[in-house]
């Protein structure tokens, strides 16, 4: 078990607990959008998707709990690589190119992080509470109305599109280092990581933006 531990506790564990990790989160959101589009479907689409997975409350939970942990794991390991990189750089002496521009990245991948952690604390307390500890609206079941109403405040839509921006960002590079990671840096899978990364990215963003967007300036019912 020591050594188990002490593997983890390793450079290369650290960044492979954030590969697989990172990857389980990449799996999540495609299944979260997918959910969420249904919200084109309108009221009685929206509703009864939410309704039929309340009916197998005890599968979500299970599955809650496996999202938290993954999350909680990508998260410290995440901060704790971004520490070690920024205590073994302190930025006084001459670095090369390449080194400078991985830290950048590394940088701005720990910011455009911490962002997207202040989102899902808000996000969270907003939906995921209102959706489980009840709220006038989703009491009685009108989860797509709750959902149009809190989009019609423009400053929390604008917050919501700004992190999807800042999510795209992150998950273009987090993908392609996940596969890193992985080994798969031969020249020739990587352009093709590289490009399905931001493919990725940008099917995310734009799909999870695009619905703060819809209730806030197409959305006309009620
Ligand atoms: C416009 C974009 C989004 C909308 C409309 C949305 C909507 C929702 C809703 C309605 C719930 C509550 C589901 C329930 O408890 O039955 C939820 C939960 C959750 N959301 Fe989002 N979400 C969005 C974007 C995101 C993003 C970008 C992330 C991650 C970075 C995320 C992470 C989560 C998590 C972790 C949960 C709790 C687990 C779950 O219930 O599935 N969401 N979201």
């Amino acid at each position: 078990m020591g050594w188990f531990l002490e593997g983890l506790n390793s450079s290369v564990g650290k960044k492979f607990i954030m590969a697989v990790t990172g990857i389980c989160l990449i799996f999540f959101l495609v299944i979260h959008l997918i959910n969420n589009l249904t919200l084109y479907g309108g009221p009685d689409l929206f509703d009864t998707v939410v309704l039929n997975l309340d009916s197998i409350k005890p599968l979500v939970r299970v599955a809650e709990v496996i999202l938290l942990v993954v999350f909680v794991l990508h998260i410290v390991y995440g901060t704790y690589l971004w520490y070690e990189n920024k205590k073994a750089r302190p930025v006084k002496y001459k670095i090369n190119a390449s080194s400078k521009n991985s830290d950048i990245y590394s940088r701005t991948t720990f910011v455009t992080g911490s962002i997207i952690f202040i989102f899902l604390v808000i996000h969270l307390r907003t939906f995921w509470f209102a959706f489980n500890f009840g709220n006038p609206l989703t009491d009685l079941h009108h989860y797509f109305q709750f959902t149009a109403d809190t989009f019609q405040n423009p400053i929390y839509s604008f917050f919501y599109i700004i992190a999807m921006v800042l999510l795209g960002y992150h998950l273009n590079h987090g993908f392609q280092s996940a596969f890193q990671t992985f080994g798969w840096n031969n020249k020739k899978y990587f352009s093709f990581i590289q490009k399905l990364g931001t493919i990725y990215a940008l099917i995310m963003a734009i799909g999870f933006a695009s619905i703060p967007i819809y209730f806030l300036f197409f959305y006309g019912g009620n």
